[in-house]
């Protein structure tokens, strides 16, 4: 199996990247912080994981466009597993979000994920038996404090894992979100 997994080198999408290459499963992940990638990725080695990774920062478009050039590249064609895990927050009141906290919250965590849902979707159908994992929130489920945006982010995600679950089964691609209560992370 192939993976692509965003945001693997802490917390939830480091323990995914170490589970699917437990299972010997081949991951490309990406970060934005290049020093704390390289760590990484040399841990996996010495651990004896096939785990490949460059710098993306997933808000931006073009970036976006390039990580999954080179992911293609990496798997020749074939993806068969997209976790869009990578995500961010900031709690505030309502009233108190500006114009770039709504950019990057919903950015981060809707837009690159449907955006990347998009580019990998020929290599998905490629692979002849894809899987789409969304990394939601039980904050996208039910009002959490001070989390509007964060929940609007998570709650548009779970609509569109219906929508894609629907328009893609027909290419044999499935698509399911994962709603986690609190873990302790650098996110929190
Ligand atoms: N922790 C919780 O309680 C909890 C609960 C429910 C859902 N979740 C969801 O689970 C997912 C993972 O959260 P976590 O708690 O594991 O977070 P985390 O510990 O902060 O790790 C986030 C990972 O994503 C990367 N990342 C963040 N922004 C990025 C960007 N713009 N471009 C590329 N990579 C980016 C980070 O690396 P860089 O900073 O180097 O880019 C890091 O590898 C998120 O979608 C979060 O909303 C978390």
């Amino acid at each position: 199996m192939s993976a692509l997994v965003t945001g693997g080198t802490r917390g939830i999408g480091h323990a995914i990247v170490e589970e699917f290459a437990r299972f010997g499963a081949a991951v490309y992940t990406c970060s934005r912080n290049k020093k704390e990638l390289d760590e990484c990725l040399e841990d996996w080695k010495h651990k004896g994981f096939r785990v490949a990774g460059s710098v993306c920062d997933l808000s931006i478009r073009t970036q976006r466009d390039k990580l999954m050039e080179a992911v293609s590249i990496y798997f020749d064609g074939k993806i068969n597993i997209l976790v869009n895990n990578a995500g961010t927050s900031r709690l505030k009141q309502a009233t108190d979000y500006t114009a770039e906290d709504f950019s990057l919250i919903m950015g981060t965590n809707f837009e690159a994920s449907y955006h990347l849902c998009q580019l990998a979707h020929p290599f998905l159908k490629a692979a002849g038996s894809g899987s789409i994992v969304f990394i939601s929130s039980v904050g996208g489920l039910m009002s959490v404090p001070s989390a509007s945006l964060y929940a609007a982010s998570k709650g548009a995600m779970n609509q569109v894992t219906k929508n894609l679950a629907c328009e893609w089964a027909k290419d044999n691609i499935r698509v399911n979100a994962v709603a986690p209560w609190i873990i302790e992370t650098s996110l929190i």
